[in-house]
C-alpha cells in the first residue's frame, strides 16, 4: 500500500497514515519504518512522539518502543507494537500492511 510521499515523513517524529487501524512513517536518517500508530499503553497515537536512534518514544507517558522490531524498551507499556516491512520507489513510500488494514482515503 502506498502511504505517503517520502517528503512527507519527518526525521524526529512520524507520519500518521488514516489506515484502520492507523500506523505511522518513521524516518531516521535514510531508513523509513512503518509502525501501529497506537501505543499499546493507552491507545494514544505514537506518530507525535519523539523518535531517535530506532526508537520512539510515545508522547503521553514516554512508553519506547523499537522502530525496527516494535519491541518495547521502556515502561510503561508492556506489549509490542506491529511492525510493518517499508520500501522508497522514487518519491513515494509503500508498506507491506495486512491484508484486513484499510486506506480510508484512497490511495
Ligand atoms: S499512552 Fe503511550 S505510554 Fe501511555
Amino acid at each position: 500500500m502506498r502511504l505517503c510521499r517520502v517528503s512527507e515523513v519527518p526525521d524526529d517524529e512520524g507520519h500518521r497514515i488514516d489506515t484502520v487501524p492507523p500506523v505511522s512513517a518513521f524516518r531516521q536518517g535514510t531508513e523509513f519504518f512503518c509502525i501501529d500508530d497506537t501505543c499499546t499503553h493507552q491507545d494514544y497515537s505514537l506518530a507525535g512522539g519523539w523518535a531517535e536512534d530506532g526508537v520512539v518514544e510515545c508522547a503521553l507517558h514516554c512508553a519506547k518502543f523499537s522502530l525496527r522490531t516494535g519491541a518495547v524498551i521502556a515502561p510503561p507499556a508492556t506489549a509490542p507494537v506491529r511492525v510493518h516491512r517499508v520500501a522508497v520507489v522514487g518519491e513515494y513510500l509503500y508498506a507491506a500492511l495486512p491484508e484486513d488494514y484499510l486506506k480510508r482515503n484512497g490511495g
